[in-house]
């Protein structure tokens, strides 16, 4: 299921797609739940309806919040995000919900289990110029360290709740959304990461990992570590953040990647 609920699937109205990233940036400021709001959140305690969230969000006023990127304000070219293995799980079969939505499949009425985050970002050329209509797709394991794949022997015993893959199409700003859980380690990895892979037309698709900042596991992750230049490894490495106000302990993560073309060169 979309997020929010009742959103069209992956390619919701590009105004509706800024307010959702604008919203979640900026960690919005909220009324208290009124006892019809709270009766109207899931398991997880998230509120339900578009409705809701976009009449927060516009209480909170950033409804028609400018642009969080001014171009031209780039005057050196920025560092490349770098490249990272696919590694082995990239869904073999793809789920039935493919949005950005990860704790809800379908219209199922019971979400993931895990720390819900507000994972987002933006696509970005090495001048700082956002990346429209890239393909951003995202996955991870489950609550228990389980991949969507059925080479993951333990897949019998997934969190069939959580969709453990997601896609987002970037407007005009180059922002991507997504709400997931927070990723842990699994064997053999000793790092929590989520998979990227961005598809922009005319390009080979570029594949990347997020991780955790300050997670014990960071400094043995085999793939991480692999990352030689210590700036480029603490690039893929991101605060996930409490958001303020949220009374169920939502985090927040901020995910900028830079594609090493310039589009039209
Ligand atoms: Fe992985």
């Amino acid at each position: 299921m979309p997020f929010p609920p009742d959103a069209e699937p992956m390619q919701l109205p590009r105004s509706e797609t800024s307010v959702l990233v604008s919203a979640s940036l900026l960690q919005i400021s909220v009324p208290a739940y009124s006892k019809k709001e709270t009766q109207a959140m899931d398991r997880n305690g998230f509120l339900c309806t578009r409705r809701l969230f976009l009449r927060r969000a516009s209480a909170a006023g950033v409804l028609g919040t400018a642009a969080l990127f001014t171009p031209g304000i780039f005057a050196e070219e920025l560092a490349l995000t770098p490249r990272q293995t696919e590694g082995p799980f990239y869904p073999d079969r793809l789920p039935l919900d493919t949005d950005n939505d990860l704790l809800i499949v379908n219209d199922a009425t019971t979400p993931a289990v895990g720390t819900v985050t507000h994972l987002n970002g933006r696509i970005l050329n090495r001048r700082g110029e956002p990346v429209r209509n890239a393909v951003v797709e995202i996955w991870q394991v489950d609550a228990n360290g389980i991949y969507l794949h059925s080479s993951d022997p333990r897949e019998p015993k997934r969190d069939n709740n959580f969709q453990g893959f997601g896609r987002f199409e970037t407007g005009s700003k180059g922002e991507y959304y997504f709400r997931t859980i927070k990723p842990i380690p699994y064997v053999p990895r000793t790092a929590g990461h989520v998979h990227f892979k961005v598809r922009v037309k005319g390009q080979e698709p570029f594949t990347t990992q997020c991780y955790v900042k300050g997670a014990p596991g960071n400094e043995r992750d085999f793939v991480l570590n692999a990352i030689r230049d210590p700036k480029a490894r603490e690039s893929v490495i991101v605060d996930f953040r409490p958001m303020e106000n949220s009374r169920i302990g939502e985090l927040s993560a901020r995910f900028d990647i830079v594609l090493g073309f310039t589009p039209g060169a």
